[in-house]
């Protein structure tokens, strides 16, 4: 017998079937109610707002990221005609022209060697050497608020902190970090619920903009190479000779400052949002380097900032638990939910930086695994060490609401007081 639902769900168990609408207030301001229930009930769900397979257990959500027959690409393995897609839209070519060469729409080989390209300026010893640069515009940022008593915290700190930092690191000057957000949220509209016509017409303008303006900076570059990413991708590799196309950095710049940005922004608020809710002294949480780390990582699994990713099965496939999937078809693997599993976390529910019961799946699993973790997390470490040390009397002023995208999963604005 199926249980009563919360109003802005249901759940079936025996057929396995749920509803929630993306765009409804009730279950994007708290998805983690959703989560509960399918927990207790049924964590692989057929999802019938969109119509596909989901997986909100941790173990599955894990196995099936790493799972070698799922993949972000489909195209390389079926034509548009057998998928039904219809050809592609006039209107959104410039768009998916940053796609075609995005890492996060390739699979092996092509997938591999971008990666292998791109991955050296992001390992840990090397983002490292940030920190200190980090830790100046986080205070700079602070002490040019910090008389006024109160402030919009997602507007005037967490925005800019990630978006300078990786604007810097490509190579583009930090002034330009306002104009590279405001393409950038245009372009991550075409990921949403519900994408409309305007939105499409939006977002290839903005790519216009955006790969016009890279254009420019690479043609400079190459008359006068300098110490960045940029120059970095556009020159061939020292040992293997390997090298991009002019149209495969363009698609990674711009892949780095979407991804680069707005899930750091999201975690930033999401985290002081948890931490001022959850009544435990903010200084307790940042005492120490280790503590830091930790008191981040579980804001990372307490509210994450990237609820859903999908893939796409390569092939017939059946699952363990019987489950099939035709190849083509597609499945959503639960970031958030899998963050708030009960068998893998022990009081899933409760937000606890003391906890030492492993890893959150935020940053995702396998192939894909974010290659900007190792930047994001040292952001994050500072951004939120220097913020609660500097303001140790930093409140709520009003209560939170998240935007109405449920995919990525951020306040609206975040208003405090101190
Ligand atoms: C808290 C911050 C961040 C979170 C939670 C996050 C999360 C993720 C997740 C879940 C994926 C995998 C998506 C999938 O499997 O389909 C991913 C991929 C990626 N992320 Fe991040 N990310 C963050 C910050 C960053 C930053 C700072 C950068 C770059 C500077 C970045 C660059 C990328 C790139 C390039 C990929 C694609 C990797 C690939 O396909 O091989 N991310 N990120």
């Amino acid at each position: 017998m199926n249980r009563p639902s919360h109003a802005a769900f249901k759940i079936s168990t025996a057929s396995r079937l749920a509803s929630a609408r993306p765009r409804d207030a009730a279950f994007y301001q708290d998805p983690y109610a959703f989560y509960s229930a399918l927990h207790l009930r049924t964590p692989t769900f057929y999802w019938e707002d969109y119509g596909h397979w989901c997986f909100a257990g941790f173990k599955e959500v894990n196995a099936l990221l790493r799972d070698k027959r799922f993949g972000r690409e489909i195209l390389h393995v079926m034509s548009r005609e057998e998928l039904g897609w219809g050809p592609p839209k006039a209107h959104t070519a410039a768009f998916y022209l940053t796609e075609k060469h995005s890492l996060l729409a390739l699979e092996p080989p092509s997938h591999t060697r971008l990666r292998t390209l791109v991955n050296r300026a992001f390992v840990s010893r090397h983002v490292e050497q940030l920190r200190p640069r980090i830790e100046r515009l986080a205070n700079e940022i602070v002490v040019g608020f910090e008389a006024d008593g109160g402030t919009e915290l997602i507007k005037s700190f967490a925005a800019p902190i990630p978006a300078v930092v990786i604007a810097e690191m490509i190579g583009l000057p930090a002034e330009m970090a306002p104009q590279l957000l405001n393409w950038s949220n245009r372009m991550v509209q075409m990921y949403m619920y519900g994408v409309t016509h305007e939105t499409e017409l939006d977002a290839n303008q903005a790519s216009i903009d955006f790969i016009a303006y890279l254009r420019d900076v690479i043609a400079e570059r190459r008359r006068a190479p300098k110490e960045d990413l940029l120059t970095h991708m556009l020159v061939a590799d020292p040992v293997d000779g390997q090298k991009l196309s002019e149209d495969e950095v363009i698609s990674t710049a711009i892949l780095l400052l979407n991804a680069g940005h707005e899930a750091t922004v999201h975690t930033t608020g999401n985290g002081v949002k948890t931490i001022l809710e959850s009544g435990i002294d903010p200084q307790s949480l940042f005492a120490t380097p280790e503590q830091t780390e930790a008191t981040v990582e579980e804001c990372l699994r307490f509210d994450a900032p990237l609820h859903m990713f999908t893939r796409y099965a390569l092939s017939d496939i059946t699952l363990d638990d019987g489950l099939s999937f035709k190849k083509g078809e597609t499945i959503g693997l639960m970031l958030g939910a899998a963050n708030r599993d009960p068998v893998r976390f022990k009081d899933a529910n409760r937000f606890d930086p003391f906890r030492t019961d492993g890893q959150n799946i935020s940053f995702g699993a396998g192939i894909h695994f974010c290659i900007g973790a190792p930047l994001a997390r040292i952001e994050l470490q500072t951004a939120l060490s220097t913020l609660f040390k500097r303001l140790p009397g930093l409140r709520l002023a009003s209560e939170p609401r998240y935007n109405n995208v449920y995919h990525f999963h951020g306040l609206e604005r975040l208003d405090v007081t101190w």
